[in-house]
């Protein structure tokens, strides 16, 4: 029996108005797409720890493109949903094995990527899913993830996709699901975002029609003119590098993106330090001690904020403003050799929407459309900044 006291406990009042009414909604598939900053990724979340505490025996299914990308997402939210909302006292909550239990209901969130097959292929019993970030699936991805939720069970099965719609011709718009229901929002539906964000979204009109549909209006569009060809993934990177240097794009409403670079013969291995909101130059500061980064070590910086600059100097660092020219550093990391791997979220993200903007006329522009740029900056600023002055080091000794 499910005690009406752990149902209370869930405080409705703190979701966004506009997705009530999916709470109960039991079709097979639950499309909640739209524009960025709508509250998609929280109120999936919500559902599932309400269905963790109503429903029992139940076994829910976190899945991404990446795994190693679940921790830092869906599942940091659904503990970070727990704490808030004050029932850590039901979870048992399973670090290292990303898995949520409820002690009470016995049921559970465990999770896999789409690259780990056999993971998925081992994975039991499962009675929901939620795909989060569905854009980065192939449709046989959800092919195969839609085989796994068969079988009798004793609450409804559902999967539940959230994204946004990136792409008119991508597969979540162009195939027909019976029992679907589709759910789009924009920032507007979300109560709970703020007014720098939201004019983030509202400038997108000046400067980029797509971006302006996609992430502000959230409506199909088609991504184009992207700048990288996606960075190539390597999961090993070597022991010791020539030279390691940092790039920082500082945010505080907007994330901050810290990517540390290893330099070995010519060619870049990217590391994601920070990539997150709201802090502030003493939380910076402090995560970048903890982290072991020296006085010596070059720090390139958004040169936009002298004042930040100088207070990270104050505290030994060797923080230095960028080189501004967008331009020229793009077109010199378009002949670097760059790495990545799949722990860099931010980065491996940004890189495949990160674009020239358009203007009305059609014409592209030489500039990159500002959003969801931080790592797109941080990495620019870092080795552009760092080759010119080896450059102009050079040029004098000649
Ligand atoms: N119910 C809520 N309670 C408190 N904060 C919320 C809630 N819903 C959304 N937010 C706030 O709004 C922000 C954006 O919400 P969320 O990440 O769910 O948007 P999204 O639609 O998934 O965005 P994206 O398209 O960029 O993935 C969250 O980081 C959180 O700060
Ligand atoms: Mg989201």
């Amino acid at each position: 029996m499910i005690r009406k006291d752990i149902i209370i406990q869930f405080n409705l009042s703190t979701i966004n108005k506009i997705y009530l009414p999916l709470i109960e909604n039991k079709s097979r598939y639950l499309h909640i797409y739209g524009g960025a900053g709508s509250g998609k990724s929280v109120f999936a979340a919500q559902k599932l720890i309400i269905r963790l505490m109503m429903e029992q025996g139940n076994r829910f299914l976190l899945i991404r493109k990446v795994a190693k990308t679940i921790r830092n997402s869906q599942f940091s939210l659904l503990k970070s949903l727990i704490y808030n909302s004050g029932l850590q006292n039901y979870f048992s909550i399973k670090e290292s094995e990303l898995r949520i239990i409820n002690e009470h209901t016995r049921s559970e969130v465990i999770s896999a990527g789409v690259d780990d097959p056999e993971k998925l292929k081992s994975i039991f019993g499962i009675t929901s899913i939620w795909i989060e970030e569905a854009t980065e699936l192939e449709y046989n991805d959800f092919l195969q993830i839609d085989l796994r939720l068969r079988g009798r069970t004793r609450y409804y099965k559902q999967i539940i996709l959230t994204y946004n719609p990136v792409n008119s011709y991508h597969w979540l718009n162009t195939t027909e699901q019976k029992n679907s229901t589709k759910l789009r929002t924009t920032y507007r539906d979300n109560k709970y975002i703020d007014d720098e964000y939201k004019n983030v979204l509202l400038n997108l009109k000046n400067q980029d029609e797509n971006f302006y549909n996609i992430y502000t209006l959230g409506e199909w569009g088609t991504l184009k003119n992207i700048i990288y060809k996606p960075f190539e993934i390597r999961e090993e990177y070597p022991l010791s590098y020539d030279e390691i240097i940092y790039g920082l794009d500082f945010g505080y409403n907007n994330k901050t993106a810290l990517i540390k670079i290893g330099i070995k013969e010519k060619e870049y291995y990217l590391e994601e330090l920070l990539y997150k909101e709201h802090l502030t130059n003493g939380d910076i500061i402090c995560l970048m001690k903890k982290m072991g980064i020296s006085g010596n070590d070059y720090i390139y910086c958004d040169a936009s904020e002298p004042e930040r600059i100088e207070e990270l100097r104050r505290n030994g660092f060797n923080s230095i403003p960028a080189d501004k020219n967008v331009k020229a550093g793009i077109d010199f990391l378009k002949r670097c050799k760059i790495f990545s791997n799949s722990k860099n979220e931010g980065i491996n993200k940004e890189v495949l929407h990160y674009s020239y903007k358009q203007d009305k006329n059609g014409n592209i522009l030489d500039e990159p459309v500002k959003f969801n740029d931080h790592c797109m900056d941080a990495i620019r600023y870092a080795i552009y900044t760092h080759n010119k002055s080896r450059m102009q080091v050079n040029i004098r000794y000649l």
